[in-house]
């Protein structure tokens, strides 16, 4: 017994006997074969079938020409920031990063992975503010951040929770500044979005292009990820790379530095397995989706939001955020919070608690990135400019804050794909009596 379950709103409600997750793996079967097949024929390593397969398979689908099979997607971002790096400022000596002394832009409301690879490489990330029709990089934001900073040629950008960001003015700026764009599509593998009239894949947005296996993603290989490309050169050097980058010598030479990040065969059954079930998970997360927004229409909370003019997202994760003025008190600090509770009026962490309380899990928005004790240092630009320091008694209002403002009042849903109807209805219930 809890809190929650003594509570008199939650009458009648048992808790789930197996956990209903935010997002876990779905085998079917065929991974089995294809991880065994792997151990049978010996290619227990970092080369074989498996991973040549996934490799034509996945740049088929995506429509890209090259794929390169990766430890995971961090490192897929890792070395497409360096490949943009190179690109731009030349190779760098083997004890610097290949962005040392430059910015870069970055989506803010995103997982640090995404972003990371900056600091790898000894850039700056410059953090743009979140828009809150698709809760993805703001292009005004961004066009401010060139204001400040003109001399960037870099853009970070990263589609979140599987909803495709605003792609196209975003390479319209990219362009008119002359900068690269890395694609971080670790969350958004399948969704489309419309490119100057034609639905294209995520995936195939960036100059530079990256997607992940992670075990909570919307197919998985337990880990994996991969480097997505139409330049073969780009692919031949991200491979090269990811394998310890050896010169074409009978012994270990080397004229760059070198990485261990090529994905294993294992692995890549794994991923091969679950390919074909790619569109029957996305659809499962539709309707996952769909249920929600049915279910909580009459409630003062919208979904995470797309335009489907311009976006089929893959519906990794289902989003709420609770209308302004129904929020309850709520405060956090860096590692606890507290709230209050309201007739008629809710807060993230009284619905994520209840949720727990009975068994399912939910998770708190990915907190920004400008928040983050890390980069708290760092600039953030919003669709008004700097975005730091806009709080004092001689400036009127607080500024422009979308990300923290969606990070206060939104949440992430269960959206496992294994959670059935009936569970989800109990879930909405869980929500409808946090609002009571
Ligand atoms: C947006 C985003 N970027 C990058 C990553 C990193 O991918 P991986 O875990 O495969 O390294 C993740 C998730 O894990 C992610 O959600």
């Amino acid at each position: 017994m809890n809190l929650f379950q003594n509570d008199p709103r939650f009458a009648g409600i048992e808790p789930f006997e197996r956990k209903v997750w935010l997002a876990s793996p779905t085998m079917h079967g065929d991974e089995q074969h294809w991880v065994d097949d792997a151990i049978r024929t010996n290619w227990v390593s970092t080369v074989g079938a498996n991973i040549n397969e996934v490799e034509r398979q996945v740049a088929a689908r995506v429509g890209v020409k090259y794929a390169v099979a990766l430890s995971c997607g961090t490192a897929a971002l890792h070395l497409a920031t360096k490949l943009a790096g190179e690109k731009l400022y030349g190779q760098a000596r083997p004890n610097q990063g290949t962005l040392q002394g430059h910015r870069v832009f970055c989506s803010d409301m995103t997982f640090d992975a995404s972003i990371n690879p900056v600091a790898y490489e000894d850039g700056e990330a410059v953090f743009i503010d979140t828009e809150p029709d698709t809760w993805n990089m703001d292009p005004v934001a961004l066009e401010r951040a060139f204001d400040l900073y003109p001399e960037v040629r870099l853009i970070i950008v990263a589609h979140l929770y599987g909803t495709p960001g605003k792609m196209e003015q975003i390479r319209r700026i990219a362009d008119a500044h002359g900068a690269l764009i890395v694609e971080d599509a670790a969350e958004s593998f399948g969704a489309k979005y419309r490119l100057n009239g034609e639905w294209v894949e995520t995936g195939t947005l960036g100059d530079y292009n990256c997607i992940s296996f992670n075990g909570n993603k919307i197919i998985t290989g337990s880990a994996g990820g991969m480097f997505l490309t139409n330049s073969r050169e780009d692919a031949e050097k991200v491979r090269k790379w990811s394998t310890q980058s050896r010169e074409a010598a009978p012994w270990y030479q080397h004229e760059e530095i070198g990485y261990n990040y090529r994905m294993s065969n294992i692995v890549a059954g794994v991923v091969r397995g679950q390919l074909p079930y790619l569109d029957e998970h996305i659809a499962q997360k539709k309707a996952i989706y769909e249920r929600y927004r049915a279910g909580l229409s009459d409630l003062p909370v919208r979904m995470n939001p797309f335009d489907p003019e311009t976006a089929q997202p893959n519906f990794w994760l289902s989003c709420m955020i609770i209308d302004a003025d129904a929020m309850a008190p709520s405060v956090r600090g860096e590692q606890d919070y507290l709230y209050q509770t309201v007739p008629g009026k809710s807060s993230p962490h009284e619905i994520l608690d209840a949720l727990a309380a009975f068994n399912a899990e939910g998770r708190p928005i990915w907190k920004p990135m400008h928040m983050q004790p890390i980069y708290r240092t760092h600039a953030f630009i919003t669709t008004e400019g700097n975005g730091r320091g806009r709080s004092n008694a001689y400036i009127a209002g607080a500024g422009i804050d979308v990300g923290a403002d969606i990070f206060r009042r939104g949440l992430c849903l269960p959206s496992d794909n294994k959670m059935t109807p009936e569970q989800q209805n109990v879930i909405i219930d869980i929500i409808h009596r946090c609002f009571q």
